[in-house]
């Protein structure tokens, strides 16, 4: 076991540099599957979910080094059947993608049920949905999904919610599949159209990734390519929000800035100044900070996987907040360890009234799940004392070296080993 253990006070100065987004870099590895050959994908974040992808494709007959700047060398070709019976597939939620990328490639594929934060009932039903639409059959049988079909033939998929998730899975389903296929209101997520991006660069045909329609011309097959992800727009997100509550002055490099937009605009909200560069932002916080409505939405809205850093903020800004978690059910439950830092939230369903209180003090919490983790280290970064967090592999699920990216912001931040 390990822990986190912050001295609070420090004002954050300096230079960061972002690392690959996590949540492109997961599918993207997935793609490698459809791909049957060599591919090499840069700027992946050194990250444990990165470390599980790659174990499971090694695991399937895949051949994959990984080094230490975050770049993967794969070949998929000896890959002849996408069973994931592993157990790593629990540990995470995108295990999933094994299924849309054995089901284009083999016409099947299973995978235990995958696992990730427990933030809410997480159901699959989309994803599912577009399987069938396809012409697959599913089927949960003692926490496995199964899935096959003899041929995969486009279609038009209307998904009843918008979900991250089930555009990828269907998106990769569909790039092999007969014809053409339509999801209608798709998510826009900017790592939609990261996944989009290298499976055209596979040789696919997908057009209208960003916008809420997706059309996907099926090819006949795909080949090896190289390819760097996205930069990681909540890690970013989650830097800014730590410049912001310390009273900080820090340069954020290895950004998209439009990714940030709602997350800037919110900031500026707030009093924080935030510049836009090409590929880089500073973020400098003066005066004490004003509390604002923050209301989480799919893209590009403000991200629900930011709304526990911002709650932070809010907590020991001016005034009274209202935060409304409009993606998950259950993403409230890290109030109860805010709480012991002395915030004053009350939650009420899916939404947080939060009353500003002068400074957090530190105390002994837990990282629930990954964006509850990282945000108690932002509240740890501005609390008064000592801050101690336990259950840190949860963060390290996420973040790539983070204490020592705090540490270069003069951050006082140890890990210790129980
Ligand atoms: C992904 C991200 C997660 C982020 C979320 C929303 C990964 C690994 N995780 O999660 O960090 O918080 O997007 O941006 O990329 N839903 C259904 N049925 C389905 C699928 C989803 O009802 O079949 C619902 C979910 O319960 C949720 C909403 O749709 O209320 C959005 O979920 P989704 O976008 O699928 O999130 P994930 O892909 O699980």
């Amino acid at each position: 076991m390990e822990k986190l253990v912050i001295e609070g006070g420090a004002r954050l100065k300096g230079k960061v540099d972002v690392s690959g987004f996590k949540n492109a870099a997961l599918p993207i590895i997935a793609t490698t599957i459809l791909a049957g050959d060599k591919c090499t994908v840069e700027n992946l974040p050194l990250i444990r979910d990165v470390f599980y992808y790659r174990d499971i494709l090694e695991q399937l007959g895949a051949k994959a080094t990984l080094d230490d700047k975050g770049t993967m060398r794969v070949d998929t070709t000896g890959i002849d059947n996408c069973i994931v019976e592993n157990e790593l597939a629990q540990k995470f939620r995108a295990s999933y993608y094994t299924l849309g990328a054995g089901l284009g490639r083999f016409g099947k594929a299973e995978v235990m049920y995958p696992g990730g934060c427990n933030i809410g009932s997480r159901p699959i039903d989309q994803h599912i949905k577009g399987f069938e639409a396809l012409g697959a059959t599913v089927e949960i049988d003692h926490g496995i999904i199964k899935c096959e079909a003899d041929r995969l033939i486009g279609n038009k998929i209307y998904l009843d919610v918008v979900s991250v998730g089930a555009t990828i899975n269907i998106m990769l389903a569909a790039v092999l599949a007969e014809g053409k296929t339509t999801i209608e209101n798709a998510a826009k997520e900017p790592h939609i159209v990261d996944v989009a991006n290298i499976l055209n660069a596979m040789g696919a045909n997908i057009r209208g990734a960003g916008t809420d329609v997706i059309k996907i011309n099926g090819v006949n097959g795909l080949h090896g390519c190289t390819y760097s992800v996205i930069p990681d727009q909540i890690e970013a997100g989650t830097y800014m929000m730590a410049a912001a509550i310390t009273g900080g002055d820090i340069i954020i490099n290895n950004v998209i800035p439009t990714h940030l937009e709602s997350v800037t605009a919110k900031l500026r909200e707030m009093n924080v100044e935030v510049e836009e560069y090409g590929d880089s932002i500073r973020v400098t916080a003066d005066d004490r900070l004003k509390g604002v409505n923050v209301k989480t939405l799919t893209y590009p809205g403000f991200p629900t996987d930011l709304q526990q850093p911002m709650s932070v903020l809010l907590s020991s800004a001016e005034g009274t907040s209202i935060v409304t978690e409009s993606i998950f059910d259950g993403r409230f439950k890290y109030v109860d360890e805010l709480k012991r830092m002395g915030a004053n939230i009350k939650v009420d369903g899916r939404t947080a009234v939060i009353k500003g209180i002068e400074r957090l003090s530190g105390a002994r919490v837990s990282a629930l799940d990954l964006r509850s983790g990282a945000a108690m280290v932002v509240a740890g970064l501005s609390a008064d004392g000592i801050t101690e967090i336990d259950n840190v592999y949860h963060i390290d699920r996420g973040y790539a070296n983070l204490e020592n990216k705090l540490l270069n912001l003069g951050a006082k931040i140890t890990r210790v080993k129980e």
